[in-house]
């Protein structure tokens, strides 16, 4: 019988598929899929209207586009937007990230190395410490920088001017963004979720990139189990056509991708019909089976399960909440209606704090 798990690299755990935070197995592919216009960027209408104009009357007016800043979850796009932004300006792009500009003088390096119009894109920005901070202020603003040359009484201020650029930052984390950063940013976006129709046209995209055969039944069950997620969705793909080649019980389907090739594949990487995958399903369990539903605190949620307190917020609870399947409130979080239903329990039967009931359905991947 095929191994799937021998063919997948070992760092990857399987929950690790449905992960929607990037993972360094999947970068080059992640490249090769990344749509390099707004043209081909699909969903998210309201922010690419938008963009397009902006990036119109700058051009005009002959100035860099103003900076802008991308939050949401991971996988939903930021990134490519932030290569899309310096394509369409026809100009380049400096990557870096929040953790890696820990010191002022790394900032100043990259700063005064920027060529006019350039963009900086800085990723995880709500992770820049305070100083390094401080000095982004100004060049945000004035496209000036103090820098402050030796110590003691031979210290002294110079003051460069740097090239205009555009600073596009991206986090998944907004909440932690400081106020006086956040305010210096000209254009905010914020991503949402994808549909399953636009997911559908993401993965033929991609499956005619990746030369995937999948039919439309086949990348649709894709669509509607990728939590939303275009990177999850190309994942998925990915393993659906592993499952499809290599998986002797599916050999009937000559190596396609149809819808029965595609349930089988995700409920083999535990994916259940609605998209939840493992993490979701033990948040939701966990409120259902120890807390006759809730509300429950998130931190409390986190010891149980197992997970960053400010990753469930801002990772797992957006997807179920928009999904219907959480409500969060001020006294906590609290499984729906919908929840119970999905895992074929009844609210009245939940008896709180030590139920010993099994999840129905559960092992089905309801
Ligand atoms: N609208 C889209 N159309 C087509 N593909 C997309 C779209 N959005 C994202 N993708 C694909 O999903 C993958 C992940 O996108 P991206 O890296 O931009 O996400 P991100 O928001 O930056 O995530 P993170 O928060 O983890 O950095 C990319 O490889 C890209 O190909
Ligand atoms: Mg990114």
């Amino acid at each position: 019988m095929f191994n799937w798990q021998a063919e997948i690299p070992l760092i990857m755990r399987k929950s690790d598929h449905t992960r929607p935070e990037h993972i360094a197995p999947d970068d080059d592919i992640e490249q090769s899929l990344r749509p390099p216009r707004l043209e081909q960027f699909a969903g998210q209408e309201k922010i690419v209207q938008n963009l397009k104009i902006f990036i119109q009357a700058a051009k005009q007016r002959g100035e860099p586009l103003e900076h802008v800043l991308f939050t949401g979850p991971p996988g939903l796009g930021k990134t490519t937007l932030a290569l899309i932004i310096a394509n369409e300006m026809g100009t380049s792009v400096k990557m870096t990230s929040g953790p890696v500009l820990d010191r002022p003088n790394n900032l100043a390096g990259l700063l005064t190395s920027l060529q006019e119009g350039e963009v900086l894109f800085i990723d995880e920005i709500h992770r820049l410490t305070p100083a390094v901070e401080e000095y982004l202020y100004s060049a945000m603003e004035d496209f000036r920088l103090d820098i402050v040359i030796d110590q003691g009484p031979n210290a002294r201020t110079v003051q460069l001017t740097l090239n205009r650029f555009t600073l596009v930052g991206a986090t998944t984390r907004s909440g932690l963004l400081t106020a006086p950063l956040r305010a210096r940013f000209g254009v905010t976006n914020r991503l949402d979720y994808y549909d399953a129709p636009t997911l559908f046209g993401i993965v033929k995209r991609s499956s005619d990139i990746l030369n995937v055969a999948v039919d439309d039944e086949g990348a649709m069950e894709i669509a509607k189990r990728s939590r939303g997620t275009p990177r999850i969705a190309n994942r998925l793909l990915r393993r659906c056509r592993d499952f499809a080649q290599a998986d002797r019980s599916l050999a009937a389907f000559g190596g396609k991708v149809t819808s029965e090739v595609a349930d089988h594949a995700l409920r083999a990487l535990e994916v259940d019909k609605a998209g939840l995958d493992e993490m979701d399903k033990r948040i939701l369990l966990y409120l259902i089976e120890r807390h006759g539903g809730g509300p429950v605190g998130v931190n409390a949620i986190a010891a149980a399960i197992g997970e960053d307190p400010g990753t469930i917020e801002e990772v797992y609870e957006p997807f179920l909440i928009q999904q219907g399947f959480l409500l969060r409130n001020l006294r906590g979080r609290e499984a729906t209606g919908m929840a119970y239903a999905h895992f074929g329990r009844s609210k009245a039967r939940a008896k709180g704090p030590g139920d010993p009931q099994l999840p129905l359905g559960f092992e089905e991947g309801a």
